[in-house]
């Protein structure tokens, strides 16, 4: 029987790697992107896999339960990996409601669709192994003192943002499907991504992209909040792992054991774009600007990833100097992605080929 994974939120800065790691590693696979194309979507992200026999994509909301229902029925969905969501959180907290729709209702609307679904065809032969991957934030845990110990997967949920609150309640729904209707569910809680293709909104890229312009870097507060930093393809070789040999009704934490300073942080990107441009150390620092802090702002996270290491074997593989040079070279290189984002040409295509649907 074809195995077809349903990938959510693959036009977006994790998912787009996601989706490009499957559709290479399993050409006998069916790989569908179900993306809605927020401000936060681009498939400029996946141009080098578009026309990939095995990869298809479909514009639509994870909040339209008709539509994810019926996709799944007719596509006879086996695997769903879900990743979309709204993910920014200064966004959360200037519009709630966005986030408790398609991070809370979308991610019940899919559990929903995959139970129906599945229920229905649990007597088919040689059915495949089924499985409801959510992908979740180390956000949900809430804010580590310096000398608390690490966020573990059995800490308790204390989340302060919209967005954590949201991501949170989506956590407790997939839960509630595996304890409930026995749903094959596994969560994970990753911290902070970085790497290609990450929307210039969140830190290191508009950092990055700020500096290459000669616009003002702006810090949060006094630049001291605390961040663990993964690369994406880490993160993305956990997500591999776990389809494979994830257990389900387990969560699993995914950290980068790299914790870093905001403002520490940024003299390193300023030095290492610095270097790249030409441009002088010390004028790009003048451009720090200590900026109101966001509120309810979580002061450090932190992640004990021990569970994933010693379960499912994973480690990180690239190191933070190397990584974060990587990610300058990527963003310097890449300047025309950045660019159709700033200008929003980014959202033509779509526009062009979307606009009747
Ligand atoms: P992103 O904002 O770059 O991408 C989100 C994608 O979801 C976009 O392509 C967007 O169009 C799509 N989307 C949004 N609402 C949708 C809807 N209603 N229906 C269908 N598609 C929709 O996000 P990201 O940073 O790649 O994060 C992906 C997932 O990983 C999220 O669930 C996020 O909570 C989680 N996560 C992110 C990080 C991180 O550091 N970026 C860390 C841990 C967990
Ligand atoms: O921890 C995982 C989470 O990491 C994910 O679940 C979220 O989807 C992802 O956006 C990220 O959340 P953060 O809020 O940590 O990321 P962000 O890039 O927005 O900010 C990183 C830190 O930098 C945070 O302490 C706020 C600060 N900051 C951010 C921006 C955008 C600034 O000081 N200035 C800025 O302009």
């Amino acid at each position: 029987m074809r195995r077809c994974i349903l990938i959510t939120g693959g036009a977006g800065f994790i998912g787009s790697h996601v989706v490009r790691l499957f559709v290479n590693k399993y050409p006998e696979y069916d790989i569908i992107n179900l993306d809605k194309l927020t401000y936060a979507g681009n498939l400029a992200n996946l141009k080098d896999i578009e026309d990939r026999p095995n990869y298809s994509f479909v514009k639509a909301d994870i909040a339209d339960f008709d539509t994810v229902y019926a996709l799944m029925k007719e596509r006879k969905v086996d695997g769903v990996i879900h990743l979309a969501a709204e993910s920014h959180v200064d966004r959360s907290i200037k519009d709630p409601f966005t986030f408790a729709r398609t991070n809370v209702i979308g991610t019940l609307s899919l559990l929903q669709a995959a139970r129906l679904y599945w229920e229905e065809c649990a007597a088919e032969e040689g059915a495949p192994r089924r499985l409801f991957y959510h992908i979740s934030t180390d956000e949900v845990y809430g804010s580590l003192q310096m000398d608390s110990p690490l966020f573990k997967e059995t800490n308790k949920y204390e989340p302060h943002s919209p967005y954590s609150a949201s991501k949170a309640s989506s956590d407790h729904f997939v839960r509630s499907f595996h304890d409930t209707y026995g749903l094959p569910t596994i969560v994970t809680n990753c911290s902070n991504n970085y790497g290609p293709y990450q929307f210039p909104e969140k830190l290191l890229p508009l950092m990055i992209s700020n500096i290459r312009d000669g616009k003002n870097l702006p810090v949060y507060g006094k630049g001291d909040n605390i961040r663990d930093w993964i690369y994406v393809e880490d993160h993305n070789r956990a997500v591999w792992l776990i389809v494979n040999k994830g257990i389900t009704g387990e969560k699993y934490n995914i950290g980068g054991e790299n914790e870093w300073q905001n403002i520490k942080l940024l003299h390193k990107v300023i030095e290492l774009t610095a270097a790249a441009t030409g441009k002088s150390v010390d004028e790009v620092e003048k451009t720090i600007t200590y900026v109101k802090d966001r509120p309810g702002h979580d002061k450090r996270y932190a992640i004990d990833c021990t569970k994933i290491k010693t379960k499912l074997g994973w480690e990180r593989k690239m190191t933070f100097e190397e990584g974060l040079q990587e990610t300058v070279k990527w963003y310097l290189k890449n300047s025309e992605w950045i660019n159709n984002i700033l200008n929003g040409n980014y959202k033509q295509w779509v526009e062009k080929n979307y606009s009747n649907r």
